[in-house]
């Protein structure tokens, strides 16, 4: 098999596995990402075909809707592109950037585990993720992950709390809100790429216009005093 066939195979297969997934991880998520590896890329020396099986793969199952098992889309990963015959040393490399390119490895960099493996092509897959997750479409999966959880918009005796374990916040129905302090406004300094660098500044200043524009319709009257 070619390696633009391997794709293409991958390409129905991550469809096919994600046709009822939530809004905000959907085949539009991965596709998005997918583009985004591929702009991010271009300035970047890295494999190809791993880059694109990871941005590809990379939410094929995620641990959020899998009762936290973060083994499973790994596992699936692997033994799919066991099936292709894709050499095993490209598989290792895809399930490594499954593994590491989550949020949580990314943020908790530090203050947990050591990160275990890193590679330029894990990073350029990071990036087109967590560019998917800023600016306008960063805003639009945020709440609409918010609904899914039926979490208020706003909630101005809540403040963001940026110590809270993963538990405390699971119970807290956090409003959406909080989320782009507690992780949408941090993203910017995590990336890793040039080209991530400078998408990522865009898309931020838009959430802080966007941010700036919510508080003035919440409280209309604020400066009219
Ligand atoms: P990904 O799966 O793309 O690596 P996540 O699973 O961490 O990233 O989050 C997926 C999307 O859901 C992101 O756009 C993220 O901002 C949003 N999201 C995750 N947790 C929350 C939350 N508590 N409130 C609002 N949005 C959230
Ligand atoms: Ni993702």
């Amino acid at each position: 098999m070619t390696n633009s066939e391997i794709v293409e195979e991958t390409i129905i297969f991550v469809k096919e596995t994600l046709k009822n997934a939530e809004g905000g991880h959907d085949w539009f998520h991965i596709e998005r990402v997918f583009n985004n590896t591929m702009l991010i890329a271009k300035e970047e020396d890295v494999n190809l075909l791993v880059v694109s099986l990871g941005a590809l793969l990379h939410d094929i199952a995620d641990a959020k809707f899998n009762d936290g098992d973060e083994s499973l889309g790994p596992k699936m990963a692997e033994n799919f592109l066991l099936s292709l015959k894709v050499p095993k040393r490209t598989i290792n490399h895809v399930t490594n950037i499954i593994k590491y390119s989550s949020f949580k490895a990314g943020l908790n960099d530090g203050k947990m585990k050591k990160k275990l493996f890193t590679s330029k092509e894990l990073q350029v897959v990071q990036d087109a993720d967590r560019l998917d997750a800023i600016g306008a479409i960063g805003i639009a999966r945020a709440f609409n992950y918010g609904g899914f959880k039926n979490r208020a918009l706003y909630d101005p005796s809540i403040p963001p709390n940026l110590e809270m374990s993963k538990e405390e916040y699971k119970k807290s129905k956090a409003p959406t809100l909080n989320h782009f302090y507690e992780k949408l406004l941090l993203l910017k300094d995590k990336m890793n790429t040039a080209t991530g660098k400078r998408l990522a500044q865009q898309r931020h200043q838009y959430m802080i216009d966007f941010l700036e524009q919510f508080y003035q319709e919440w409280s209309p009257l604020k400066n009219l005093s």
